[in-house]
């Protein structure tokens, strides 16, 4: 069938159809069902209309509100319980107490969404259109197709759900992912000279591109909303729990003064979650609270990662640490015996190893020749002998083994077990990956999770013991278009696929303003040990958008296999690169159906399988492809990015991103994966990457070599930024400990924390780290200084981390800031206690048993308050645990600890900046004098030489 979907749908919106009807209402303690019908000529757009859908909304808390609207009869696509859980039914009645109403219009059916507090404000989600003009609204596309909305409020049919709710003129719009947008952490909404957004979501394997559909689909946002009046802002958040392809599309219709989003979905429900926050940090607390909150990170997991693809062995791969060994690090006055333990650690690092370790690149398996597993098994546990751990990876796809001579036993076990996806007509689907033609495991079937678990188990004990896993290639990557296997030769392993560094296939790429005909493949930029730089960063605009086009129109050859509307999938067909659409899952579910949780439930899978693994410890894993409630089971790299400055800059708004997602522990592959790096490039990324939650440095296979060592700028920096990480970890800590109990997000937007300051709303150059820490990296080449708006309007003091100065008050512009290479800003915000490691020192594991110290900024008022989350960093579930809080008034600081954990380190010493005037005494409990510092320009109390149990409540003063 030959369909040109766009042109269809204008076709039939203009023909003002009367969407659905609602009848039958009735009302319940905790909210109302109804049924809408068809209300006039069935649409047909892209399928069949539903005849008749059931509304159901639930007042489920205060802060959320449920709407689903499905077809009666429920033949739709419904996310099962079992993937992902869903919140309990209400057992009270929020009907009279929902901070949100549900309204509603009969026909033709539509409803609006308000806050309780302000019935006649603006609605914060309004799917009654008729507010729109009826001049066509162009449809994204660089050709302009043209979509009339008008009298169109609601479509659903088996392949195309539609349904726009107006937005507020030029509001803010978040999330909506998995994106690198050529907008920033702030979407695009098509205010600008820009058409907005189209943000399609089909998970795909493809390197990081600019504003298209890539490995994670999340159709939550959140809307921070600034009433011009009042100068107060309000957040709220939406989600659709909804795994179907789909479009998601930003716009403002022309000379209009009303914004619009558009939900386009090719199958599934119309299963809506309202979250009325209203500042932004509990909008995504109350998202993580429905779809599940993150899971505990082991302490180790914030150490530093090293990685490549390319260390063709475990010599090379030992060579690593040996390297890092001879890097110039001043250790004074150690014994020589112990020097060399000390280097080792130096890079407290976890070692991870890509795909050259497997045996004809298949998973589970270590090449006999290149890491023979004995001898990996001894290299792991030394590694464990010095608290370093190591993580290798698992590609989804496993081999198809073809003759009975080469056995390969995860396959014929699997085989056995029926756990691969299947052709409809229940044969084996065959795709192809690395090691050849491949199958795909089948999460839907009873039988995968034992399988994989085995898989896993008897890898580490053939001597991969590993200590977390990263799972690449999910989303599912498969490199025919659709089915390979019809026809094939299955014994032919080879793959059209030259592996970068390969002949044919040079990596030549190198940042911007790198000039490699002058400096040579290096990527050195000290020439005659002084530093130099590339060109002038001014013409570097901050970002280049790809132009988006629709393939809807490129491609008029659509395959019968493809629904009738075909979303702006960047690979064209749904089935380019990954399973075909009907690919079959157990139970007869298609995968078009549940592309998009692939990479998911193999998260889920792999998290419950290293619960059994390493019984009472808590997983780590890495993954590539997300869907909401992956944060329950694992965290994210940004994935394949490139060793560009662009990059380096989207690495804040992926980091932001995936806060609101509830997939917290996310980093970008420092120094960028794909191309050459250049020394000034790696220095600033390893340094902004050490303020990140997830802090790997990855490298592609033919790319010069990028490990922190390889320069000494970047080594300095590295050391610096990895020092002060390390100081940060109970901070860090315990801000996860939050995320995972109450889903609070570690890092921040800086409007996160100062919802009205409207300045604030598009920056994404800077971040928090919880409250109180502000980072402003470089982000561009050849500067010494860096451009940072402070907060707080001038009535926050920031003062310098490292220095403890103050640093001059804004009034909402930005300031220049000194920041030499190798040197990443950061400020401390007042009103702040931070615990922190005394000695940050070589690992994690001892960094974490090492003394305390305390530093507090007070505000303006004396006043200052933290706390810290405190246990043993490993535990699965976590076990006791022992909850600090500091605060500080009237010249007096009280420590006080509540909870079951003993905290073994002492606290050494105490730094409180602000402090006006010099004390005369400084006692502990009122009695004991303390050994103390003041120094006035600083205004800093410096209470040194004190073993402080941290177990018992303390009271210190300053007289
Ligand atoms: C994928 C991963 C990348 C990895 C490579 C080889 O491209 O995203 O990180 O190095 O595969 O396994």
């Amino acid at each position: 069938m030959l369909i040109l979907p766009i042109l269809l749908a204008t076709t039939v919106v203009a023909s003002k159809l009367g969407g659905y009807e609602l009848q039958n209402l009735e009302r319940n303690r905790y909210g109302l069902t109804a049924t809408l019908s068809l209300a006039g000529p069935a649409c047909n757009a892209f399928g069949t209309d539903a005849s008749q859908l059931t509304i159901e909304v639930t007042y489920e808390s205060t802060s959320r509100l449920h709407v689903n609207i499905f077809d009666t009869p429920r033949e739709q696509f419904t996310i099962p319980e079992e993937v992902i859980s869903r919140p309990p039914r209400p057992t009270t009645s929020f009907v009279d107490s929902s901070d949100l109403i549900f309204n509603y219009e009969p026909s033709p059916f539509a409803f609006w969404i308000t806050r309780r507090t302000e019935p006649d404000s603006v609605p914060l989600f309004d799917t009654r259109i008729r507010s729109l003009p009826s001049t066509p609204i162009p449809d994204l596309t660089p050709n302009g197709t043209l979509i009339n909305l008008d009298g169109f409020p609601l479509v659903f049919e088996d392949q195309f759900l539609q349904l726009t709710s107006a937005l507020p003129f030029d509001t803010n719009i978040y999330g909506l992912g998995e994106a690198v947008s050529s907008s920033g952490f702030r979407r695009d909404i098509g205010t600008g000279a820009t058409g907005g957004t189209i943000q399609t979501m089909w998970a795909r394997n493809i390197a990081d591109p600019v504003d298209g559909n890539m490995y994670g689909s999340h159709p939550f946002y959140m809307e921070h909303r600034f009433n011009d009046s009042t100068r107060i802002s309000q957040s709220h958040g939406v989600f659709l729990m909804n795994s179907a392809g789909s479009d998601i599309l930003l716009l403002t219709p022309p000379s209009s003064n009303v914004s619009l989003i558009q939900y386009r979905m090719i199958g599934g429900v119309m299963d809506f979650y309202f979250f009325s926050g209203p500042d932004p940090k509990s909008v995504i607390e109350q998202y993580g609270a429905t779809i599940g909150l993150p899971a505990w990170v082991p302490a180790w997991g914030f150490g530093f990662h090293l990685c490549r693809w390319g260390y063709p062995d475990i010599n090379e791969t030992k060579a690593q640490v040996d390297n890092m060994r001879a890097a110039n690090i001043p250790l004074e006055g150690k014994p020589s015996f112990r020097v060399i333990g000390l280097f080792l650690k130096i890079w407290r690092k976890v070692q991870w190893q890509d795909i050259d370790i497997y045996h004809a690149l298949r998973d589970f398996t270590s090449d006999p020749v290149s890491f023979p597993a004995e001898e990996m098994r001894s290299f792991i546990r030394e590694l464990a002998l010095n608290n370093q751990k190591y993580i290798p990876i698992v590609d989804a796809a496993l081999p198809k083994q073809t003759n009975k001579t080469d056995i390969y036993n995860p396959y014929l076990k699997g085989a056995d077990l029926d756990v691969f996806v299947k052709n409809p007509d229940g044969s084996e689907y065959i795709g192809q990956v690395w090691p050849g033609y491949t199958v795909f495991p089948d999460w839907f079937r009873n039988t995968t999770q034992d399988w994989w678990t085995e898989a896993l188990l008897n890898w580490s004990l053939s001597g991969i013991e590993f200590s977390g896993i990263w799972l690449d290639m999910n989303e599912i990557a498969s490199f025919c278009t659709g089915s390979c296997g019809t026809g094939a030769n299955l014994s032919n392993t080879t793959v059209d696929h030259i592996f970068p560094g390969n002949p044919g296939n040079p990596v030549i790429d190198y940042p911007e303003c790198y000039d490699s005909a002058v400096w040579g493949p290096s990527g050195n930029i000290s020439i005659n040990g002084t530093l130099t730089f590339g060109c002038d960063s001014a013409p570097l605009s901050s970002s280049s958008a790809v132009p988006r086009r629709s393939f809807a129109e490129s491609n008029t050859d659509i395959d019968v296999n493809t629904p009738p509307y075909a979303i702006h999938n960047g690979f064209g067909p749904l089935s380019n690169m990954t399973l075909a659409t009907n690919a079959t899952h157990a139970g007869g579910l298609f995968d078009l159906e549940v592309h998009n949780m692939y990479g998911m439930m193999e998260e889920k899978a792999t998290h419950l399988a290293l619960q059994k693994i390493h019984p009472g410890k808590r997983p780590f894993i890495i993954a590539r492809s997300t869907f909401p409630s992956t944060g329950k089971w694992a965290g994210h790299w940004l994935g394949d990015n490139f060793s560009r400055w662009q990059y380096l800059r989207f690495t804040i708004p992926g980091v932001l991103q995936f806060q609101m997602f509830q997939i917290p522990l996310v980093g970008a592959d420092a120094c960028g994966v794909d191309g050459n790096t250049d020394e000034e490039l790696c220095n600033r990324w390893m340094q902004l990457a050490a303020f990140t939650p997830f802090f790997r440095n990855h490298n592609e296979r033919g790319a010069i070599s990028q490990e922190p060592y390889r320069w000494d700028s970047v080594a300095e920096a590295s050391r610096t930024a990895i020092a002060t990480r390390y100081s940060l970890l109970p901070y860090w800590y315990t801000l996860f400990a939050n995320a995972s109990i109450h889903g609070t997000p570690p890092v921040r937007a800086l409007f996160f924390e100062f919802p009205d300051e409207s300045e604030l709303f598009s920056v994404d150059t800077q971040f928090l780290i919880g409250r109180d820490i502000l980072v402003t990296p470089v982000l561009f080449p050849n500067v010494s200084t860096v451009d940072a708006i402070l907060p707080g309007r001038g009535e926050v003091v920031w003062r310098d981390f490292y220095t403890h100065e103050i640093v001059s008050p804004t009034t909402g512009s930005s300031i220049t800031l000194p920041a030499p290479l190798g040197h990443i800003n950061v400020h401390i915000r007042d009103g702040s206690v931070l615990l922190l490691h005394a000695e940050p020192a070589y690992t994690i594991e001892e960094t974490r048993q090492g003394p305390f110290s305390l530093l507090s900024s007070l505000a303006t008022n004396g006043q200052a308050f933290g706390s810290a989350f405190i246990d043993d960093g490993v535990s699965d579930p976590p076990g006791d645990n022992t909850t600090i809080t500091f605060s500080i008034n009237n010249n007096t600081l009280h420590i006080n600890p509540v909870g079951s954990f003993r905290v073994s380190q002492m606290l050494q010493d105490i730094n409180v900046l602000g402090v006006a005037n010099a004390p005369e005494h400084v006692l502990l409990q009122g009695q004991t004098p303390l050994n103390w510092v003041y120094l006035g320009n600083l205004r800093r109390l410096s209470i040194t030489n004190i073993t402080l149990d941290l177990n018992e409540p303390q009271v210190i003063q300053w007289i």
